[in-house]
């Protein structure tokens, strides 16, 4: 399988992560095709926590690591962040991380203009993660975005970056901001990009010939399916595509090199979403809502991990993973914290789970997904999620299990709607944060 590519098949925050870092075990490569900072991945090796937000997980692994053409990167972050790494004993030399040079770069006034937009739409604001990602996606699209290849010339580097802090001034300014110091900014870039310079390479080759030579390309996916910006519940969306297809021109890898690939779909038990947008199986039961989402602070607890949010929980939506499975076609599904979807204790939380296996609109059940209007997705709101309620399962039932065979009944049903569902089977489920604790079948 040259590329195996694993995308969140949800709102982010699924345990991508912890899969890739599995997953990288048999690759050669690690590439992430899209978005920037926004993402937050954790991983736990050996007892010890790593966080990246613009690394990709494979990095902790000593794999060589691809920052792709489809990202949009935070210098000032992924210094900070191979910084850490380095602490570590982790290598971070050009060996090892490769950025390309069509990547787009993050500015200050990015994201101060991301703040102060969504601070300005109201009611309407989408809850953005403020790390500038809408804006550099925007000033890329209406290109006066600047690219990681610019970097080779630091003195025109230094210019455009002033020039483009100037004009997002005029606009904070008009949004009743204080102006950036472009001059200021622009001598700073001009340090990171003397400190950068070594990492920008043309990523579509070194890839393509991996590929050639037989390497496997582990491509590891950002935000979630449900928030891509074509096929998510828009507006309520990330500003990049997250979905699989996103892999050739994120990477600059041509399709006849994914024929044989393999898509790994990344799944929740049950679902969480940050930010504002339509969320129909969302809890509302405080204590249930206090029971999946942990105590803040400990692993795999429900807040995010690039703004602290605490995470909106709900039921697992099969309906919407049934649409992402088509977006993505995905040939698996890895399910995460099925740990986490357990009773622990003796009151009746979790004795019984509830899964949304259909969606009526008014009176009418829609079976198929010919039946679901095109707007659907953005207008989740008029629609009733249909549940099923099946028996729960304790935590010390799946809690050190290894094999499919000996999760309890109540889960593998679960499991088996899943399937029969979406049409993807279930090839692994996680049961704790440690990479370990991974059942397979
Ligand atoms: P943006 O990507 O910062 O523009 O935020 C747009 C929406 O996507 C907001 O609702 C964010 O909370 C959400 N979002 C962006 N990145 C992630 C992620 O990695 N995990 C979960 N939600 C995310």
């Amino acid at each position: 399988m040259p590329v195996v590519i694993v995308v969140g098949a949800q709102w982010g925050d699924e345990g991508k992560g912890k899969v890739v870092d599995l997953l990288a075990e048999r690759a050669d490569v690690v590439a992430r095709f899209g978005g920037g900072a926004n993402a937050g991945h954790t991983t736990y090796i050996n007892g010890v926590e790593h966080i990246t937000h613009l690394l990709p997980s494979g990095l902790p692994r000593g794999l060589p690591c691809v920052l792709g053409d489809g990202m949009v990167i935070d210098l000032e972050q992924l210094l900070k962040e191979m910084a850490e790494f380095a602490a570590k004993g982790i290598d971070v030399s050009p060996k090892l991380i490769m950025i390309s040079g069509e990547a787009h770069i993050i500015l200050p006034s990015h994201k101060a203009l991301d703040v102060a937009r969504d601070k300005a739409k109201g009611a309407n604001a989408i809850g953005t993660t403020g790390r500038g990602i809408g804006p550099a996606y925007e000033d890329k699209a209406s290109r006066c975005g600047l690219r990681m290849e610019m970097m080779l010339s630091p003195l025109f580097f230094g210019r455009k970056v002033s020039e483009l802090v100037s004009l997002h001034n005029a606009e904070l300014e008009m949004l009743g901001c204080k102006k950036l110091d472009a001059n200021e900014i622009s001598d700073q870039y001009e340090k990171y990009a003397n400190q950068l310079v070594d990492y920008i390479q043309n990523t579509s080759l070194y890839l393509c010939q991996r590929l050639e030579y037989g390497n496997t390309v582990l491509a590891e996916g950002a935000q979630g399916t449900l928030l891509d910006i074509d096929h998510g519940g828009y507006p309520f969306v990330t500003s990049s595509s997250t979905v699989a297809g996103a892999v050739s021109s994120g990477l600059g890898v041509g399709l006849n090199y994914l024929r044989t690939s393999r898509v790994v779909g990344v799944v929740k038990a049950f679902q969480t979403r940050v930010g504002g947008g339509p969320f129909p199986t969302e809890i509302h039961d405080e204590a249930l809502v206090r029971k999946l989402r942990g105590v803040e602070g400990e692993p795999g607890a429900e807040f995010g991990r690039t703004t602290k949010r605490p995470r909106r929980v709900g039921w697992l939506d099969l309906p919407l993973l049934r649409t992402a499975a088509r977006f993505n076609g995905f040939d698996e599904i890895i399910l995460t914290k099925a740990d986490a979807l357990a009773k622990t204790d003796d009151s009746s939380l979790l004795e019984f789970v509830e899964l949304c296996s259909a969606y009526n609109r008014g009176k009418k059940r829609l079976s198929s997904e010919a039946e679901f209007p095109i707007d659907w997705m953005s207008n989740l709101k008029d629609y009733t999620p249909y549940y099923e309620y099946l028996k729960g399962w304790r935590a010390d039932e799946v809690c050190g299990k290894r094999h499919f065979d000996d999760l309890p009944e109540t889960l593998r049903f679960y499991i088996s709607r899943i399937k029969a569902i979406t049409g993807v089977p279930v090839s692994m489920v996680s049961v704790g944060v440690g990479r370990d604790d991974i059942v397979t079948r």
